[in-house]
């Protein structure tokens, strides 16, 4: 049984069927890719699956069970979904080692500033900081991190997320991670992603680089104008013409 599916899923903005009729299914221990053009609606599947936008028709079915329309963004976690942002989102103001002890400790931002982090929560916030390189920058703001350093430390939290306990997190958004990387931060992220397949969440990965699709993928899901185009596995759909077409259009 799919750990998330959608029926008919559908969003549309301002008569733009962003999202448009969609049916899929993310499995446990699998990475499912997810391509298309610009605009395709790959964002916005996010985004009504993470329940930070509301669907305008279809269902999200959740392990089998939960049928929802809408979920508020912070009853996300508590459905076992996370996910990184296109546009990197961190408390920008606030050190790097606390942007990931929030996560771990407490709710409220305002009270996690003030309580006192055991052990074991600075032991948790160095193995996710080091997992991504970036424990020698655990006193730095977020907002001085380069850009690269920002979507890993981003990634962090989603590692603090799943260890701090929170919802038993097991689907994972990716919404091109990899976009402005070096190759060192790539590697990084390639391990990061096989690691929680392998724990048995579902990973998505949306990208537009086709050698990591190809080199991750187990699935491959192609959407067009917020349709589904192909799906299958990367060699057989990344060999299609329609495919192709559907890119060199763009
Ligand atoms: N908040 C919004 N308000 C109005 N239109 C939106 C909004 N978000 C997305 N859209 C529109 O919905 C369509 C799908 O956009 P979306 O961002 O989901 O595409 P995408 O596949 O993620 O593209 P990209 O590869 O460029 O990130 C586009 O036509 C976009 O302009
Ligand atoms: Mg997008």
């Amino acid at each position: 049984m799919p750990i998330l599916s959608t029926n008919k899923l559908s969003k549309n903005f301002d008569g733009v069927h962003a999202v448009n009729k969609l049916s899929i299914s993310f499995e446990a221990g699998k990475i499912t890719g997810i391509i298309g053009p610009n605009g395709s609606g790959k964002s916005t599947l996010i985004n009504t699956l993470t329940g930070m936008i509301p669907a305008d028709g279809g269902e999200i079915i959740i392990a089998g069970v939960e049928t929802l329309k809408r979920m508020n963004a912070h009853e996300v976690p508590l459905f076992g979904i996370t996910r990184t942002f296109q546009d990197v989102r961190l408390f920008e103001q606030m050190l790097v080692l606390d942007n990931i002890l929030v996560v771990l400790t407490e709710r409220s931002i305002w009270k996690s500033l003030f309580e006192k982090h055991s052990k074991l929560h600075l032991e948790k916030a160095e193995e996710v900081l080091k997992k991504v390189g970036l424990w020698e920058k655990r006193g730095e703001l977020a907002k001085n991190l380069s850009y690269g350093q920002r979507k890993l430390l981003e990634i962090a939290r989603i590692l603090a997320i799943i260890h701090s306990g929170v919802g038993d997190i097991n689907v994972i958004f990716f919404d091109e991670p990899f976009a402005g990387l070096f190759p060192e931060m790539v590697k990084t992220v390639v391990t990061v992603m096989r690691e929680l397949r392998d724990q048995g969440k579902a990973v998505i990965l949306v990208e537009h680089n086709m050698e990591l699709i190809r080199e991750l993928s187990d699935h491959i899901y192609v959407l067009d104008s917020g349709e589904l185009l192909a799906e299958g596995a990367p060699s057989v759909v990344l060999a299609r013409k329609d495919v192709i077409e559907a890119y060199l259009g763009e």
